[in-house]
Protein backbone atom coordinates (compact mmCIF):
# COMPACT_ATOMS: atom_id res chain seq x y z
CA UNK A 1 0.00 0.00 0.00
CA UNK A 2 1.50 3.19 -0.92
CA UNK A 3 1.52 6.10 1.77
CA UNK A 4 -0.83 8.27 1.84
CA UNK A 5 1.26 11.67 0.88
CA UNK A 6 -1.65 13.43 3.08
CA UNK A 7 -0.82 12.04 6.48
CA UNK A 8 2.03 14.37 7.47
CA UNK A 9 -0.18 17.51 7.14
CA UNK A 10 -2.78 15.56 9.08
CA UNK A 11 -0.52 14.72 11.37
CA UNK A 12 0.50 18.85 11.90
CA UNK A 13 -2.70 19.72 11.95
CA UNK A 14 -3.89 17.69 14.92
CA UNK A 15 -0.63 18.59 16.74
CA UNK A 16 -1.60 21.98 15.93
CA UNK A 17 -5.12 21.87 17.42
CA UNK A 18 -3.35 19.94 20.56
CA UNK A 19 -1.22 23.17 20.87
CA UNK A 20 -4.00 25.58 20.64
CA UNK A 21 -6.15 23.67 23.30
CA UNK A 22 -3.23 23.08 25.86
CA UNK A 23 -2.60 27.40 25.29
CA UNK A 24 -6.67 27.92 26.18
CA UNK A 25 -6.23 26.04 29.40
CA UNK A 26 -3.43 27.59 30.24
CA UNK A 27 -4.71 30.87 29.48
CA UNK A 28 -8.03 29.30 31.35
CA UNK A 29 -6.32 29.38 34.27
CA UNK A 30 -4.78 32.23 34.25
CA UNK A 31 -8.04 34.43 33.69
CA UNK A 32 -9.07 35.84 37.12
CA UNK A 33 -5.23 37.08 36.89
CA UNK A 34 -5.91 39.03 33.67
CA UNK A 35 -9.15 40.38 34.46
CA UNK A 36 -7.78 41.99 37.66
CA UNK A 37 -4.80 43.30 35.64
CA UNK A 38 -2.37 42.43 38.65
CA UNK A 39 -3.73 45.79 40.41
CA UNK A 40 -5.01 46.25 43.32
CA UNK A 41 -4.58 43.05 45.23
CA UNK A 42 -6.20 43.97 48.73
CA UNK A 43 -9.53 43.41 47.07
CA UNK A 44 -8.14 39.50 46.59
CA UNK A 45 -8.96 38.93 50.74
CA UNK A 46 -12.27 40.22 50.23
CA UNK A 47 -13.19 37.93 47.18
CA UNK A 48 -17.37 37.36 47.15
CA UNK A 49 -17.86 40.81 49.41
CA UNK A 50 -18.41 43.82 47.80
CA UNK A 51 -15.47 46.45 47.90
CA UNK A 52 -17.01 49.95 46.72
CA UNK A 53 -13.12 51.22 46.29
CA UNK A 54 -12.48 48.74 44.36
CA UNK A 55 -15.77 49.10 42.28
CA UNK A 56 -14.82 52.77 41.73
CA UNK A 57 -11.54 52.37 40.56
CA UNK A 58 -13.14 50.04 37.82
CA UNK A 59 -16.16 51.72 36.80
CA UNK A 60 -16.13 55.41 37.78
CA UNK A 61 -12.64 56.82 37.92
CA UNK A 62 -12.84 56.67 34.25
CA UNK A 63 -15.05 60.39 34.20
CA UNK A 64 -14.39 60.72 37.78
CA UNK A 65 -11.24 60.81 37.70
CA UNK A 66 -8.71 58.37 39.97
CA UNK A 67 -9.50 59.51 43.36
CA UNK A 68 -12.95 60.60 42.49
CA UNK A 69 -11.31 64.18 42.91
CA UNK A 70 -13.13 64.93 39.58
CA UNK A 71 -12.16 64.91 35.90
CA UNK A 72 -14.67 64.73 33.31
CA UNK A 73 -17.37 64.27 35.90
CA UNK A 74 -17.51 66.29 39.34
CA UNK A 75 -15.88 65.85 42.38
CA UNK A 76 -17.18 62.93 44.45
CA UNK A 77 -15.71 64.23 47.81
CA UNK A 78 -17.55 65.85 50.14
CA UNK A 79 -20.23 66.35 47.68
CA UNK A 80 -22.90 66.72 51.05
CA UNK A 81 -25.55 63.84 49.13
CA UNK A 82 -27.20 61.31 51.84
CA UNK A 83 -26.89 58.02 51.12
CA UNK A 84 -30.36 57.88 49.85
CA UNK A 85 -29.45 61.24 47.26
CA UNK A 86 -26.56 59.03 45.82
CA UNK A 87 -28.42 56.29 45.75
CA UNK A 88 -31.05 57.53 43.87
CA UNK A 89 -28.56 58.96 41.45
CA UNK A 90 -26.43 55.49 41.34
CA UNK A 91 -30.00 54.22 40.00
CA UNK A 92 -31.01 56.45 37.69
CA UNK A 93 -28.38 58.73 36.58
CA UNK A 94 -27.88 62.12 36.55
CA UNK A 95 -27.81 64.87 33.49
CA UNK A 96 -26.62 63.73 30.33
CA UNK A 97 -23.09 62.36 31.67
CA UNK A 98 -24.02 60.50 34.70
CA UNK A 99 -25.55 56.83 33.15
CA UNK A 100 -27.85 55.20 35.65
CA UNK A 101 -27.47 51.29 36.35
CA UNK A 102 -23.96 50.94 36.70
CA UNK A 103 -23.88 49.62 40.48
CA UNK A 104 -25.12 45.88 40.46
CA UNK A 105 -28.78 46.30 42.87
CA UNK A 106 -27.38 44.02 45.61
CA UNK A 107 -24.95 46.70 45.91
CA UNK A 108 -26.26 50.18 45.45
CA UNK A 109 -26.62 50.33 49.40
CA UNK A 110 -22.85 49.83 50.08
CA UNK A 111 -21.70 52.22 46.79
CA UNK A 112 -24.16 55.06 48.03
CA UNK A 113 -22.81 54.87 51.50
CA UNK A 114 -19.04 54.98 50.29
CA UNK A 115 -19.72 57.73 48.15
CA UNK A 116 -22.22 59.68 50.47
CA UNK A 117 -18.71 59.08 53.21
CA UNK A 118 -16.00 60.30 51.23
CA UNK A 119 -15.06 63.83 52.52
C1 LIG B 1 -19.58 58.21 31.66
C2 LIG B 1 -18.95 58.98 32.69
C3 LIG B 1 -19.33 58.68 34.13
C4 LIG B 1 -19.19 57.48 34.79
C5 LIG B 1 -18.65 56.15 34.25
C6 LIG B 1 -19.63 57.72 36.14
N1 LIG B 1 -20.04 59.02 36.28
FE1 LIG B 1 -20.86 59.83 37.94
N2 LIG B 1 -21.17 61.58 36.95
C7 LIG B 1 -20.78 61.85 35.64
C8 LIG B 1 -21.16 63.21 35.30
C9 LIG B 1 -20.88 63.91 33.98
C10 LIG B 1 -21.81 63.73 36.44
C11 LIG B 1 -22.43 65.14 36.59
C12 LIG B 1 -23.89 65.02 36.21
C13 LIG B 1 -24.62 66.34 36.37
O1 LIG B 1 -24.49 66.98 37.43
O2 LIG B 1 -25.33 66.69 35.42
C14 LIG B 1 -21.80 62.70 37.45
C15 LIG B 1 -22.35 62.84 38.72
C16 LIG B 1 -22.25 61.89 39.71
C17 LIG B 1 -22.76 62.06 41.04
C18 LIG B 1 -23.48 63.29 41.59
C19 LIG B 1 -22.44 64.23 42.13
C20 LIG B 1 -23.09 65.46 42.73
O3 LIG B 1 -22.34 66.21 43.38
O4 LIG B 1 -24.29 65.65 42.54
C21 LIG B 1 -22.46 60.94 41.75
C22 LIG B 1 -22.78 60.63 43.20
C23 LIG B 1 -21.76 60.05 40.83
N3 LIG B 1 -21.66 60.66 39.61
C24 LIG B 1 -21.28 58.81 41.18
C25 LIG B 1 -20.71 57.92 40.30
C26 LIG B 1 -20.28 56.61 40.64
C27 LIG B 1 -20.33 56.00 42.04
C28 LIG B 1 -19.82 56.02 39.52
C29 LIG B 1 -19.30 54.59 39.34
C30 LIG B 1 -20.24 53.56 39.67
C31 LIG B 1 -19.95 56.98 38.45
N4 LIG B 1 -20.49 58.12 38.96
C32 LIG B 1 -19.60 56.75 37.14
C33 LIG B 1 -20.13 60.97 34.80
C34 LIG B 1 -19.87 59.64 35.08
Amino acid sequence: MKKNPIIPYILIMAFGIGLIFFMSLDGADKKEEIAKGGEEPKTEEAAGEFDPEAFAASKCISCHGENLEGAFGPNLHGTGLSADEAKDILQNGKGSGMPGGLVPADNLDAMAKYIADLK
